[in-house]
């Protein structure tokens, strides 16, 4: 047993007791030269867990003190303009929200919407891209969608949007996926991918990292109203000098900088291949226990598996992880009850997720 529940669910995740110490740094000031350079640093090793040439090219790695729910709004504000179109692939809670979240913005947001479980296929997005009237300014993915625990060829769907639609940015919405399953910026043609400190990142919750492509950035430059604390151009030029617009959470960004340090010395390879070890020991006490993946084969993410809990009472599987010290999930929105999730992410080992596996079942 540990002096608190270790987080076992799909964000926030447990934050190891090295960076909690950071944490809890006497603070100094953000115009301080030390944060300043801390701040240019933090830019330069997103590049490495984004895998994008990043300034170098035109593009950029930025970050900002806010949820990641603000950089799905961000998105649309930078990147589609007034009275343009956009596609939203929509297969659970978070791809719902980001639609819901163009909507709010006044862009003219059109779905294509597979039920809970399912994910968009390629096809679907050839036939949505070559039978629209006029090409939308942008198509929005969410990698993982953390409510159902479905992994969306993110790969494919960016190569089906460059084929069929040049013009066409990729917005991904990658909270649940960056630094736990493979996620290559440049090499897929992203142009826009974020995600919160509280997910794979293993942090606690108050910063969204984000990378723009150069047609991103090309981009923004065309559309006025981007708003004012997440303007991607004038987040861009401040950054580069190591000045945030407003008051960061400076013990974050240090926590985040060592972090980004922690997962170089891992291997971004070997941080994906244990992901996927413990998405694998999972499936297997799955299938000992009549438990059956929400997710089909094939989409199923290395960072959450959701679980029909096929013969089980979800509350007494609560209550058993909870009495051998985890945080434990019980469903999300209207899967709550239906099927649990474990969030297998961060900084878990395969070994502590057994533990966690082995209480469900004591
Ligand atoms: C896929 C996905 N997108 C967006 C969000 C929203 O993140 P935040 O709560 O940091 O705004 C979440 C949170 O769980 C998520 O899982």
């Amino acid at each position: 047993m540990t002096d608190h529940p270790i987080l076992f669910i799909p964000g926030p995740t447990e934050v190891d007791a090295e960076l909690r110490q950071i944490l809890a740094m006497p603070l100094i000031g953000h115009r301080d030269k030390r944060f300043v350079a801390e701040v240019q640093a933090v830019c330069a090793k997103l590049e490495t867990l984004f895998l994008t040439a990043g300034a170098a090219q035109g593009g950029a790695t930025l970050f900002e003190n806010a949820p990641a729910t603000a950089l799905m709004e961000a998105g649309i504000r930078n990147l589609v303009p007034r009275g343009a179109r956009v596609l939203h692939l929509v297969c659970g809670a978070f791809s719902e929200r980001w639609a819901k979240i163009s909507k709010a913005c006044g862009r003219a947001a059109e779905t294509i919407t597979v039920p809970w479980g399912e994910s968009v296929t390629p096809a679907a997005l050839r036939h949505a891209l070559t039978t629209a009237p006029q090409p939308f300014a942008a198509v929005c993915i969410t990698h993982c969608e953390t409510s159902t625990s479905v992994l969306a060829p993110l790969q494919q769907l960016a190569e089906t949007v460059r084929e069929h639609a040049p013009d066409t940015l990729v917005l991904c919405d990658t909270v649940t996926s960056l630094a736990g399953a493979e996620l290559q910026f440049d090499a897929w043609g992203l142009d826009l991918a974020f995600a919160g400190t509280q997910k794979c990142l293993a942090l606690p919750p108050g910063l969204v990292v984000y990378a723009v492509s150069p047609r991103a950035v090309e981009r923004a430059a065309t559309v006025d109203e981007r708003g004012f604390l997440l303007d991607f151009l004038a987040a861009r030029a401040g950054l580069a000098e190591g000045k945030t617009l407003a008051t960061p959470n400076v013990p974050l960004v240090y926590a985040l900088s060592a972090q980004l340090d922690r997962i170089a010395t891992e291997g971004l390879p070997a941080r994906w291949r244990r992901h996927l070890a413990m998405q694998q020991r999972t499936l297997a006490f799955a299938a000992d226990h009549g438990m059956v993946p929400l997710a089909p084969e094939g989409c199923r993410s290395p960072t959450v598996t959701a679980l029909r809990a096929t013969g089980h009472d979800i509350a007494e599987l609560a209550a058993r992880a909870r009495t051998a010290g985890f945080a434990f999930d019980q469903g999300y929105g209207k899967l709550k009850g239906e099927a649990f999730r474990i969030g297998h992410m961060g900084d878990h080992t395969e070994s502590r997720l057994q533990r966690l596996l082995d209480a469900l079942v004591a």
